[in-house]
C-alpha cells in the first residue's frame, strides 16, 4: 500500500484545531482510497519560541526535507513581535525548501455568500500562481541615516531570470493542465512604473509563451487593474501569474470574493521537492480553543496536498464533500456563525466523502 510521510506543523492559535479536522478528513479519505499516511508532529511556533527561543532549528529543517509533504496550520502569536515567526519560520521554510510557487485557487463554492452582487460559483473560479521565493520578500535593503531627518529606507525587489522563468513555466503548464475554456494566463504586474522588475517578467512571459505554449492565450493586467477586475468581472480570469508581493496582496482580496478566510487554502510548492500546504487565514488568536473556527480552509489545503501527491481521486472526493457541506449544511463560513462547531464541520466533511451520504 502506498504510504506518505507527512510532517504536521499545527503552529499557533487556531492552527491545531483546524489541522485536527484536516487530518480527520485525510485519515478517512485514505481508507477509502487505499493509501496510508505516516504523520509526524512538530511543535514549531510561538509557544516553542517563548519557551526555548527556537524558531526553526537547522536540525528540524533538515528533518523536514525527508518528508513527502508538510501540512501547516498557522503561524503568528500575540506575545511574539510580528516578523519573528513569519520570517523565521514561514518564509524560511518557503525559501530553504525552494517552494518557489505559492498556488492559491479561488473558487466560490455553492451556498457560500459572496460579497459581490450577482456573482455565482460559475463566475468565480480562477487560480493565482504567486512567485514565492523572490521579489520584495528577499529582505534586501538598507537604512541610510537611520533615525535622523535625512533617513532613507531602501527595500529591494530581486527578480532573477531563472526565478521568474521557472514560475512562468509552472503557470503555463498549470494553465494547460487545467484546460478550462478560457485557457488564458494573465500576467499581473506594473510595467508602467516598475520598469525593471516587470520588464523582465513581461519579456520572459511573452518569449516563453510564444515559443513553448502557443496554445495558451496570454493576457496582461496591471496590479491595480487586476484588483478592479477581480471585483467587477472575476469571470474574466482563468490563471493569474504574478510576483511575490502583488501575489500576497491580490490573494487576500481573492479570498474575500470566494467567501473569506474560512475557505481559502494555499500550497507552497517545490515541484521537484517538499511542498507545504496551509489555510491562508492565520492563527486567529481570539477564536483559539473555542471550537468555532472554520476548518474548511485547512481541509481544502489537505485536498491540494493530495492532488500534489498524485491522489487525484481522493482529492476530488474531498472537494465534492466540501461543496456539499457549504451548499447544504453551513449557515455561514464565518467563525462562530457556521451553525456547527469546528469539529462538527470536520465530521460533516468525513460523512460527505461517501456520495450516498450526500443525497
Ligand atoms: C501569506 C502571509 C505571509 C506572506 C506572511 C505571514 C509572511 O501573509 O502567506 O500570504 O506575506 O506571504
Ligand atoms: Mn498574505
Amino acid at each position: 500500500m502506498k504510504s506518505y510521510k507527512i510532517a504536521v506543523l499545527p503552529g499557533d492559535g487556531t492552527g491545531p484545531e483546524v489541522i485536527n479536522e484536516g487530518l480527520k478528513v485525510l485519515e478517512a479519505v485514505s481508507k477509502r482510497h487505499g493509501f496510508k499516511t505516516e504523520l509526524q508532529h512538530y511543535d514549531l511556533g510561538g509557544e516553542r519560541y517563548k519557551k526555548t527561543g527556537e524558531v526553526l532549528p537547522d536540525s528540524v529543517l533538515n528533518e523536514l526535507r525527508k518528508f513527502n509533504t508538510i501540512y501547516l496550520g498557522a503561524i503568528g502569536h500575540p506575545d511574539v513581535k510580528p516578523g519573528i515567526l513569519e520570517k523565521g519560520l514561514l518564509l524560511k521554510l518557503r525559501f530553504s525548501l525552494e517552494q518557489y510557487i505559492n498556488l492559491r485557487p479561488v473558487k466560490l463554492f455553492p451556498g457560500v455568500d459572496c460579497p459581490l452582487k450577482d456573482k455565482k460559483p460559475e463566475d468565480i473560479d480562477f487560480v493565482v500562481v504567486r512567485e514565492n521565493n523572490e521579489g520584495l520578500y528577499v529582505g534586501e535593503g538598507e537604512f541610510i541615516n537611520k533615525g535622523t531627518p535625512d533617513e532613507v529606507a531602501v527595500q529591494i525587489s530581486r527578480n532573477t531570470r531563472r526565478g521568474v522563468e521557472r514560475c512562468l513555466r509552472y503557470a503555463f503548464e498549470f494553465t494547460r493542465k487545467r484546460n478550462s475554456k478560457k485557457k488564458t494566463l494573465t500576467l499581473c504586474g506594473k510595467t508602467n512604473v516598475l520598469t525593471y522588475a516587470f520588464d523582465l517578467w513581461e519579456r520572459a512571459f511573452h518569449e516563453i509563451g510564444a515559443k513553448d505554449y502557443p496554445d495558451i492565450k496570454r493576457d496582461y493586467a496591471h496590479v491595480d487593474a487586476t484588483c478592479m477586475w477581480m471585483v467587477k468581472n472575476p469571470e474574466w480570469f482563468d490563471v493569474i501569474v504574478t510576483d511575490n508581493m502583488f501575489g500576497d496582496i491580490i490573494t487576500d482580496l481573492a479570498a474575500m470574493i470566494q467567501g473569506g478566510m474560512g475557505i481559502a487554502a494555499g500550497g507552497n510548492i517545490n515541484p521537484q521537492g517538499v511542498s507545504m500546504f496551509e489555510p491562508i487565514g492565520g492563527s486567529a488568536p481570539k477564536y483559539t480553543g473555542k471550537n468555532v473556527i472554520n476548518p474548511l480552509a485547512a481541509i481544502c489545503a489537505g485536498q491540494m496536498m493530495l492532488e500534489t501527491l498524485g491522489e487525484d481521486k481522493a482529492a476530488a472526493e474531498i472537494e465534492e464533500s466540501v461543496k456539499w457541506v457549504t451548499a447544504k449544511k453551513l449557515k455561514s463560513l464565518a467563525a462562530g456563525k457556521m451553525g456547527y462547531g469546528t469539529r462538527e464541520v470536520g465530521d460533516l466533511v468525513v460523512k460527505g466523502l461517501d456520495p450516498k451520504a450526500r443525497n
